[in-house]
Parts: structure tokens; sequence; C-alpha cells
């Protein structure tokens, strides 16, 4: 009998699973919005706090409001010892996979832990919000055998993260870039971590557990991945004039460029302009312009034509030379990724949970049908 096909929808592409209210996304014209406020009101005038109070409540905070999310942060920013003991314990493995670690080992420890209630679940994403920058800045000194940087109430989130990544204050413009940076990253509708963090909350398994699904599905250099490849990328061109035959040997041995294309955006990602001329900046101010020059030559340069085909610059394409210059370790691209998306990791699992379906898309069988089997002893 032969098999019936399906149309199949490989990669999901094109395919709505669902509706949300959390972010609006046209591909088309580049256009991006959380909650209904457009990303570039959001980037220029917003802080991430009222970003993540924007997405895990629905609307933008007043004071008080702003207040409040802000001192629970604040609040939750310690670790449980148990979880600095297991950073020791893994302090030579990648900050990805010992982030994937800490946050499951949270999970353990949180008093909320089962319960998917809205009001646990906000609690705990707050708290995961504020305790995953911790988790990687004690890593990265443990791992440089020094002691982690406890909080500081007087910074900000972001301020607070590059305080206990180096130890010292940091400066006003710096806490600012990181700023826009966590504010870029929040939420971006049905990515691959967030759709991952969705199909765990689908079988109403508890937040850490779709987080640390998220931070698995991250890591890779085709989404999470990009900055850092970007940055090495870079680096290894060297300088500006080498880009367009670095980029063409590329594309000649069917490899990608990182830092271009996106599922969906066929225009030039809204969140990359807020990155770019930032970039540029930094990179005037630490007396390193070749970054900047190489990127922004394989930008308007080598890969101008491509535009034809819908593939322009994303989101990573510019964050890595920001980090490389404020002095942050390539491998800790990713999880800073990771620490700007925990709100709208949280926020699709609370609109998963709220309106539940389990989900389980159907694969087409092609292998061949009923075999006969033959016993151990009988195989050739
Ligand atoms: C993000 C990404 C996975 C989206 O992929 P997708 O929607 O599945 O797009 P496709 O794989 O269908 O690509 C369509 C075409 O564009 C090409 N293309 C896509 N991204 C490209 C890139 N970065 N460099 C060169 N060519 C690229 C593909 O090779 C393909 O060409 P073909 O039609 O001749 O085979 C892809 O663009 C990519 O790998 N980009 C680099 C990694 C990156 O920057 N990721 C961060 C995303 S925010």
């Amino acid at each position: 009998m032969e098999a019936k096909t399906q149309q199949i929808h490989r990669g999901l592409r094109g395919v709505y699973a669902d509706t949300t209210t959390a972010s609006f996304i046209d591909g088309q014209v580049g256009k991006l919005l959380y909650r209904g406020y457009n990303i570039h009101d959001l980037a220029e005038k917003s802080t991430f706090e009222e970003i993540v109070y924007l997405l895990l409540y629905g609307h933008l905070p007043n004071r008080s409001q702003l207040d409040e999310v802000d001192a629970a942060l604040r609040e939750s920013r310690e670790l449980p010892p148990e979880v600095l003991s297991i950073l020791t314990l893994i302090k030579d493995c990648h900050p990805m996979d010992v982030l994937r670690t800490g946050v499951s080992a949270l999970g353990s420890l949180d008093p909320d832990a089962n319960d998917n209630s809205v009001e646990a679940t906000r609690r705990k994403g707050i708290r995961i919000t504020a305790q995953v920058p911790t988790l990687v800045t004690a890593h990265h000194r443990i791992r440089n055998g020094l002691d982690p940087v406890a909080p500081d109430p007087e910074l900000n989130h972001a301020g607070n993260f590059l305080y206990m990544l180096f130890g010292q204050r940091p400066q006003e413009e710096e806490m600012k870039l990181m700023d826009v940076d966590f504010i870029i990253h929040a939420e971006h509708g049905s990515n691959a971590s967030s759709f991952a963090a969705r199909v765990a909350a689908s079988t109403v398994s508890d937040l850490h557990s779709a987080v640390v699904g998220g931070i698995g599905v991250l890591k890779g250099p085709w989404h999470g991945g990009a900055a850092e490849a970007v940055m090495k990328m870079a680096q290894d061109i060297g300088r500006p004039e080498n880009a367009e035959s670095y980029a063409r040997n590329l594309i000649e041995n069917g490899k990608r460029i990182m830092g271009f294309g996106h599922r969906v955006y066929k225009a030039e990602d809204p969140r990359a302009r807020h990155l770019r001329d930032r970039s540029e900046a930094l990179s005037l101010k630490k007396g390193q312009p070749q970054w900047f020059q190489i990127l922004a030559h394989l930008e308007q340069k080598v890969m101008r034509p491509y535009r034809d085909k819908g593939i322009y610059v994303n989101v990573d394409f510019y964050a890595g030379s920001i980090y490389y210059l404020m002095g942050i370790p390539d491998d800790l691209f990713v999880p800073i990724f990771a620490m700007g998306r925990i709100p709208g990791w949280t926020l699709q699992c609370m609109e998963q949970y709220a309106d539940n379906i389990l989900i389980r898309p159907l694969t087409e069988y092609t292998g061949p049908m009923d075999l006969e089997y033959v016993a151990l002893e009988e195989r050739a």
C-alpha cells in the first residue's frame, strides 16, 4: 500500500501554532512591538526593569509599580550557597552549560517550584531574571580563581551584571549600553528557544524546566550563538579589505555568514540599528575602529546584494563587537542573550498555562513497514 503523503511544513516555517499578546513581528517591513509598543521607543526611552514589568503584566508600569518590580529584582539577586557549590564543581564547563545546570538547580530550590499559578510563575520569572546574571558572573569569576562579587543594591540590572563581572562599578555609558542590549533581546515571538519553553509549559511542567529547555535551544549557533561567531569571524578577517574574499569563500563553500538572515525578517532586523551606532561609537571610544569597520564593510558592501534574497543583518551582527569592546569574554555572549530573554520565556509560558493545549505535532513516517523480526542469533 502506498503511504499517503501529507503536506509537511518543515521547520514549522509559516505555521501559526497559537495566538499571543507578547510581541508582534512584521518580517516584511522589519517591525517589532512588545505588548503593542514599538521596539524603537522601548530601546531609546525605556529601561530593562520597565520591560520586565511590561512583559509580565501587560502594560507599562507607573512609578510605584516600577519600584515594586525593581525591588523584587534587587531582593532576588543572591544565589543559594548550594548553587554556588555546583558552579564550583563544574567551573571548567562552557558558561551556557553552567547556566543550564545552574537554572535547573535554582528550580530544585525555588520556594514556588511546582506552583504554575500566574502569581507564582511571575514571581519565579522575576527571580530567574534577577539570578541569571549572578550565576553567569559568579561562574566566570570562580573559573578565573576569583571570588564572586555580591550584587550591589544601589545598581540596576544592567549595572549589576557588569559590576559582578568585573568587580568594579561600570561607567554610566556602558551600563546604558547593556540595558539597551537586554531590552532588545527580551522577547521575540515563536523563536526556537521560546517555542521550546512553550512546549515544556504545554505539558504543565514548571517554569524552571521550560527555561532550562530554552537555554539549551538558545545555545546553538543558528540561534543565540551567532554573536560569538560574528566576532570570531571579524577577528579572522582582521582588516576591512579582507572581508570580501573571506565572505565569498564561505558562501562558495556553502557556509553562512553569521549575523545575517532570519526566519521571519526579510528586511533589516529592527533591533540591529540600536547596536550598530553604539558599536561604532564604542569602537571609536576604545581606539579600536577596525572591528566596526570590518562589520560595516561586510554589511554595506559584501552582503548588500543578498538583500534581494531577503538576507539582511540581524540582532546578533553588531552585538558581539559591543561585548568584545567592553572586555566581555566571547563565551559569555550567548549567556547575555539568555539574561535578556528570561522575561520573554516567562511570558510565553504564562500564556501557555493560561489557555493550555499540549503541543504535539506529527511527523510523517517514511521508513519501511511491517518488517519481519529476525532473532538475534539469526542476523547476519
Ligand atoms: C537564521 C537562519 C537559520 C534562518 O534560516 P532559514 O529561515 O531557515 O533560511 P533558509 O535556511 O531557508 O535560507 C534561505 C536562503 O538564504 C541563504 N542564507 C540564509 N542565511 C544566510 C546567511 N547568514 N549567509 C548566507 N546565506 C544565507 C540560505 O543558504 C538559503 O539559500 P538557498 O535558498 O540558496 O538554499 C539563517 O539565516 C542563518 O543560519 N543565519 C546565520 C545565523 C544567525 O545569524 N543566526 C541568528 C538569527 S537572529
